[in-house]
């Protein structure tokens, strides 16, 4: 049986994966860059850095902008994001997400934050959902970000689980790609053309139960 769970944040506790694309595409205008959903898929887990250095190539401005310049971008789509964010509330948790969470505890499996945001502990906050989380990975601190496993490795030495005992759940693809680097067992939200056909996934969040996850957990290894 699984010992721990290593959740992603935006895109699977809540809904922010937009409110990441809303800021985007807000400062990408700013520049004259137009971005649409489908290119955001490519910024979905990548870190704050990362995602705009995808959107100045994406627009051909990879090298319009100084050191200064690109740091002041970065600064001002997370101000817009958080501008955005304040209002979440424990009612914009996905379906399922506070049941399962409660269901882990339960049983006593470890549940882990493995996040490339740094704003997720104020989200946790603000939802109401940091007393079930026994570790936070911190972003700030691992050497690479998703794709590499590193922010999910972190995950699980936080509650001390060793990876091959621990389940990831993610939206993203360079989120799943970091799963399986890790060697954790990737579930996904989302659809198979983006995650991929060769991992569990759910449409909804709503179908993350325990029983499922264990389903998923003893299916992989018998
Ligand atoms: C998550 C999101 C990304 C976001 C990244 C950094 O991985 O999926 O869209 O860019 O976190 O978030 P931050 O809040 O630190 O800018
Ligand atoms: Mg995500």
């Amino acid at each position: 049986m699984f010992k721990a769970v290593l959740f992603d944040l935006d895109g699977v506790i809540t809904d922010t994966a937009n409110y990441h694309f809303l800021a985007w595409e807000k400062l990408a205008k700013q520049i004259g860059i137009t971005i649409d959903r489908t290119f955001n898929e490519q910024l979905k887990g990548v870190s704050r850095e990362e995602s705009l250095r995808r959107i100045l190539k994406h627009g051909g401005l990879e090298k319009t902008f100084t050191t200064d310049e690109f740091a002041q971008m970065a600064a001002d789509k997370n101000k817009n994001y958080v501008e955005m964010i304040q209002a979440v509330s424990p009612q914009d948790v996905y379906p399922g997400i506070l049941s399962l969470l409660k269901a882990l505890r339960r049983h006593d499996i470890k549940i882990a934050l493995a996040s490339a945001s740094k704003n997720g502990p104020f989200l946790l906050e603000k939802m109401a959902l940091t007393q079930y989380f026994d570790a936070i990975a911190d972003p700030a601190k691992v050497a690479e970000s998703k794709p590499a496993p590193d922010i999910f490795l972190a995950a699980a030495a936080g509650v001390n689980v060793a990876i091959q005992e621990t389940i990831g759940i993610e939206d993203a693809a360079a989120g799943i790609a970091a799963i399986k680097a890790a060697h954790a067992l990737p579930i996904g939200v989302g659809n198979a053309d983006i995650l991929g056909a060769d991992i569990a996934i759910v449409g909804n969040t709503r179908e993350l139960t325990l029983d499922f996850l264990t389903e998923v957990w003893e299916n992989d290894n018998n």
